[in-house]
Order: C-alpha cells, then structure tokens, then sequence
C-alpha cells in the first residue's frame, strides 16, 4: 500500500483556477491531493487538468502521487450530479466514482470519503448503504483506502456498533477550542485511523493571535501558520491546506521540518479547549 504523504492539497473554491493551482502545488512539493465530486464546492476536472499538466511536465508521475476524492449526497451538491439521483445509493456511489476517475485521469484513487454522513446525529442505515458500495469499490481496486468526513464520536461509535469495516480516514473541521476534535482524535489513535484536519487556520483565528504562540513562532523564525501546521504534525493530525499561494505553498511544506518542544505541543493542545 502507498505511503500517505505528510500534508495533503485541498483544492476546493478554486473554480477557473483550480488546474493553475493544482499543478502550482504538486510543483511546490505536495503530493496528496484532497477533491471531490461535488462540483458546488470543488471543479473535479480542473484538479485532472492540473494532474496532466504536472504529468506532461515531467514533474510527477501518477505513481508519486496520493488522490483523495469523496461521493457527496444529493443534499450536499447543487444541480451538477455526477449520478442519477433517482438510482439507488449503491449505484450512486458506482457512478460518482467513475466520474471521478474520468476526471482525475486515473483508474483508481488513492482514498475515496464519505463526504458527510446524511444525519448530523446518527449513522444511518443509507450511511451503511454507501459504506458497504464505497468497499465494494475498494476490492475492485477502483479505491485503495477508504474514509469519513465530518464525522462526530458518536458518528463513529455507531458505524464501529454495525461492525462495518473501520475507516481508513476521518476527515474533518479541526476546532482548537474543541481541543483540536480531541474525542474524534482520540477514537481515530485507538482504531488506527488516520485523522485529517482541515480549517486549521481558518476555524482558529482565535489560535493565530494568541500571544505565547506569536512568541514561540517568532522564536522559531517561522510563521503563526506554520506553528499550527507543525503542531498538527507533532500531535498526529495529518493537515490540509488550500492556500492559493506560491509563498504560503512553500511555507506550509516548510513547517514539517519545524522542532518544538513536547511541553509546548501539550500548552498548544489544550491552549483552547
Ligand atoms: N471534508 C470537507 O467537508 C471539507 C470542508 C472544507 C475543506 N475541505 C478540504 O480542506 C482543504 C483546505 O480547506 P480549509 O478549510 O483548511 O481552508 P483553505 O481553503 O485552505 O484556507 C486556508 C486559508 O489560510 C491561508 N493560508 C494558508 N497557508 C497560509 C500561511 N502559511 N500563512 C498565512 N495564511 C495561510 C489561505 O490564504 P492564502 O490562499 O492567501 O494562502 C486561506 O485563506 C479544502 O481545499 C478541501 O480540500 C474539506
């Protein structure tokens, strides 16, 4: 199985940028990329033209890279379906997927998510629906691993409770003040799920201006944004980012070989919540 690169791209809100951007950023150094068929949010095929771009380059080759894409449920899309809505979940699923790959220029992915549960409270009996086609999808080769995107612990715990194969990821909006999603954290070191977390920066001004981490960042020479990102690093949060920046690009990637000490990692955890 790949190895799953340390910082993943995400490429939504990019619109007509979206294939400059994406292959901007497999220049810059990254090598996952996060998207999804969810055409309100994310332009799937302009991540494929930035793909074949890099290839055409020589920069990369599809080998190097890691793919993330998620099927979105008709609640969460807008009139642009990359499936029949009036056809079963399974199908949908099935369909979603082959237009990813369609899109994305490939014949599988390297992570297919769920791109949300279809209740805010439960883990229904369509969420197993979806879950049981996404394996099925799976050990037809079409995605290596699969996840789950913004999930809760109970979300978790009554998905684990059906006994259905545990997740690969979780992906989701990481909260400082909600000690950085510690309860899903914590149920993700216990299961071996690897944890993504996305809105580092954008869910945390309140992080960015607090004054010891300003400090210890200009201690560091490095950023605010980048002690957060390497602090995700050092507590195990495999992190996104969506910056349309060359500099913020080069920036972020930097911070993985940013050093801080293990007592102020723990002061940053619970600096919030
Ligand atoms: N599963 C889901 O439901 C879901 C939801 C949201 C997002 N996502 C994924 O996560 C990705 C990232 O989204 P996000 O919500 O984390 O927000 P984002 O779109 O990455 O926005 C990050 C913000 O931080 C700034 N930034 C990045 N690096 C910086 C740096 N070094 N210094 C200063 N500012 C910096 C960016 O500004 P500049 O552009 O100016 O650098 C941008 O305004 C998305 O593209 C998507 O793939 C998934």
């Amino acid at each position: 199985m790949p190895s799953v690169p340390a910082f993943l791209y995400g490429t939504a809100w990019k619109e007509e940028r979206t294939a400059a951007l994406t292959e901007l950023a497999i220049r810059a150094g990254f090598r996952a990329i996060d998207t999804a068929n969810q055409r309100r949010h994310y332009f799937e095929a302009g991540v494929g033209e930035g793909l074949n771009a890099a290839y055409r380059a020589g920069v990369v080759t599809r080998g190097d890279l890691f793919l993330q894409t998620k099927f979105t449920y008709q609640r969460g899309q807008d009139h642009r379906l990359p499936y029949d809505p009036a056809a079963p979940l399974t199908d949908q699923v099935a369909q979603s997927l082959a237009s990813s790959l369609e899109h994305l220029g490939t014949d599988y992915v390297d992570s297919l998510a769920l791109h949300g549960p279809s209740s805010g409270y439960e883990w229904t009996t369509d969420d197993a629906e979806v879950w049981e086609a996404m394996r099925v999808e799976r050990d037809a080769g079409r995605a290596l691993r699969l996840g789950v995107s913004n999930v809760s612990l109970r979300h978790l715990e009554q998905m684990a409770a059906t006994r259905a194969e545990p997740p690969a990821f979780v992906q989701n909006r990481c909260f400082a003040r909600l000690g950085w999603d510690r309860e899903v954290r914590s149920f993700c070191n216990q299961h071996k799920i690897i944890y993504q977390g996305f809105s580092l920066l954008t869910a945390n001004p309140e992080v960015l201006n607090h004054p010891p981490l300003i400090a210890l960042a200009a201690k560091l020479k490095a950023s605010p944004a980048q002690v957060v990102f390497s602090f995700a690093c050092a507590v195990g949060i495999l992190p996104l980012t969506g910056t349309s920046s060359a500099e913020h690009m080069r920036h972020d990637l930097e911070s993985l070989s940013l050093e801080h000490p293990p007592d102020l990692v723990r002061a940053i955890e619970s600096m919030a919540g």
